[in-house]
């Protein structure tokens, strides 16, 4: 043997010995420690049974453990409890990712065909990647100049909506089913345009049932026995949708709604498929903003003197009356100048969301060289955890203030608050959004006293049947009066945004 085959085979030894041996878990790496349950073995079944996905938080009381492994028999899921874990997972966004999520999504969800996902996959499996490039193609159209567009849209209906409640005045109506309405038309409407097949009475109760209904849907078990209601629902808007492909709707959509069909059109997708996709973004685009928007009114009106005070805030620097008499709320002023309006807003969303981020890992990690990942496994980041962090948002966390993100002292860390989820797969729908529910809560509170029918503010019991949403929803009607306010008798309103002023500066994770 020749002496240079000697070291080169001494040297591809060593290398690989390094590498090995820095793949090996070091003495005292292991899994995260387990959670325990009372209930040994199913303990965690019936904890997500009982309180849906709340319980991925309720889980974690008490634990100082910033990742903890539940064990479902089959399986076990990683869950996030401390934000300084929030940081490690995003520092491995690479082999803890949410992209399978989404193509289980087109599968379970929508379901999409054997072909359809093929080309939904990633590259690195065969795929031909169309998942990530549709949310890459969403990004321009959500934060750039198509959401100046989508606002100025969304604005005309949501004015309707809330013009229309004055014929509801005396009456008791259902507060929760008129804010899902408006948001529904108004959102919808923005983004699919004229042609938008939501508007539709019978298929927006159809795409109700689907988002209402999803738990079961999900398993993909007989789905039209077993999840009828939803999986009735999802094909009735999957077939609204090809009809609107098939008249060319997309053409005169929005950016967002024109982005989503090119990048899958010219990437070979089936018209049926990209309308089940479609199916699919209408869960994104309102499932969360319509919760939102209900605890938002709620959250102020329950609160006299939070509501006087937004009140005022938003007669001086958001309204303005033109020459014709017309009141106009103004988004960008809005966001620019109402500080305790948009403070509100992100407090509604700390205390309210059940968001749990989830990722996937592809890969054995090792975190904080102390917890053992391993490939294959679940990991979720319940945003109760982080959200009411004490030695990040204080000692009051578990309270509702209102003043809690215009504090100075607020210690914000990028990674603590979790109702926009988490970079790198942060929400980009979250600037539409804020302009649509602090749009509607700001014409609202100008305009209309509301009293619960039941005479007192009592937080309705919440739906655990859906699954698309990180905000619940009231399981039963929330009944309430409303009065036109004097103040602003006989006039006439209307709103106005600038563009390139759409996105809100928002804490995220
Ligand atoms: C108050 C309303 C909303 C809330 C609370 C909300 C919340 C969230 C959360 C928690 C995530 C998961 C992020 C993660 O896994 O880290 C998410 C993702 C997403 N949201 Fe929203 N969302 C809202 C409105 C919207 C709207 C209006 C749209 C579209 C117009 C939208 C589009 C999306 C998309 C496309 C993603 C996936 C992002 C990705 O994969 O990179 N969302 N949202």
């Amino acid at each position: 043997m020749e002496l240079k085959h000697l070291i080169i085979g001494l040297a591809i030894a060593f290398l690989s010995y390094i590498f090995v041996e820095s793949r090996r878990p070091k003495a005292g790496v292991q899994e995260p420690p387990a959670l325990r349950t009372r209930i040994p073995f199913i303990g965690h079944i019936i904890g997500i049974a009982i309180h849906g996905l709340r319980y991925f938080g309720k889980a974690c009381e008490g634990s100082d453990e910033p990742i903890v492994t539940i064990d479902f028999l089959v399986s076990k899921v990683y869950l996030v409890n401390k934000s300084s874990a929030v940081a490690q997972v995003q520092r491995n966004a690479k082999v803890i990712t949410f992209d399978p999520f989404l193509d289980s999504a087109a599968e379970r969800m929508v379901n999409v065909s054997k072909r359809g996902l093929k080309l939904l996959t990633g590259k690195e499996n065969g795929g031909g990647d169309l998942n990530r490039k549709i949310v890459k193609a969403m990004h321009p159209a959500l934060l750039g100049p198509g959401l100046d567009v989508a606002n100025r849209n969304m604005v005309n209906n949501l004015s309707k909506s809330v013009d229309e409640l004055a014929s509801f005045s005396g009456k008791s109506f259902d507060l929760y089913a008129w804010a899902k309405h408006a948001i529904t038309i108004a959102s919808t409407d923005a983004v699919w345009g004229p042609k938008n097949p939501i508007k539709d009475p019978e298929n927006e109760a159809a795409f109700w049932d689907f988002d209402s209904h999803l738990r079961l849907l999900v398993f993909n078990i007989f789905p039209s026995i077993i999840a009828r209601k939803a999986y009735l629902g999802r094909e009735k808007v999957v077939s609204a949708f090809v009809r609107y492909y098939n008249e060319g709707g997309q053409h005169e959509a929005s950016e967002l709604a024109q982005a989503r069909w090119r990048v899958q059109h010219e990437g070979g997708a089936a018209t049926e498929d990209i309308a089940r996709m479609e199916t699919a973004t209408v869960l994104g685009v309102v499932s969360n903003t319509t919760p939102s928007s209900f605890w938002m009114l709620y959250d102020v009106y329950s609160r006299p003197a939070l509501l006087s005070q937004l009140r005022d805030e938003v007669r001086e620097h958001a309204l303005k009356k033109n020459e014709s008499g017309e009141m106009t709320i103004d988004l960008a002023a809005m966001r620019d100048n109402c500080p305790n309006l948009l403070a509100t807003f992100q407090e509604v969303l700390r205390t309210h969301s059940n968001s749990a981020p989830t990722r996937f890992v592809t890969d054995d990690v090792v975190l904080n060289e102390k917890f053992l990942l391993k490939k294959g496994r679940v990991l979720l980041m319940p945003g109760m955890n982080m959200n009411y962090e004490p030695s990040i948002w204080g000692d009051d966390s578990q309270k509702f203030d209102p003043t809690r993100f215009k504090k100075e002292t607020l210690k914000q860390r990028p990674t603590s608050f979790m109702s926009f989820g988490a970079s790198p797969s942060l929400c980009p729908g979250r600037h539409f959004a804020s302009g649509e529910i602090l749009g509607m809560a700001a014409m609202m509170i100008l305009r209309y006293d509301i009293t619960p029918a039941s005479g007192k503010w009592t937080m309705p019991k919440f739906w655990k049947g859906a699954i698309a949403a990180s905000m619940p929803f009231p399981a039963e009607p929330f009944n309430v009066t409303i009065t036109p306010r004097v103040e602003f008798a006989n006039t006439t309103w209307s709103y106005t945004s600038t563009d390139g002023k759409g996105k809100f500066p928002l804490i995220t994770g």
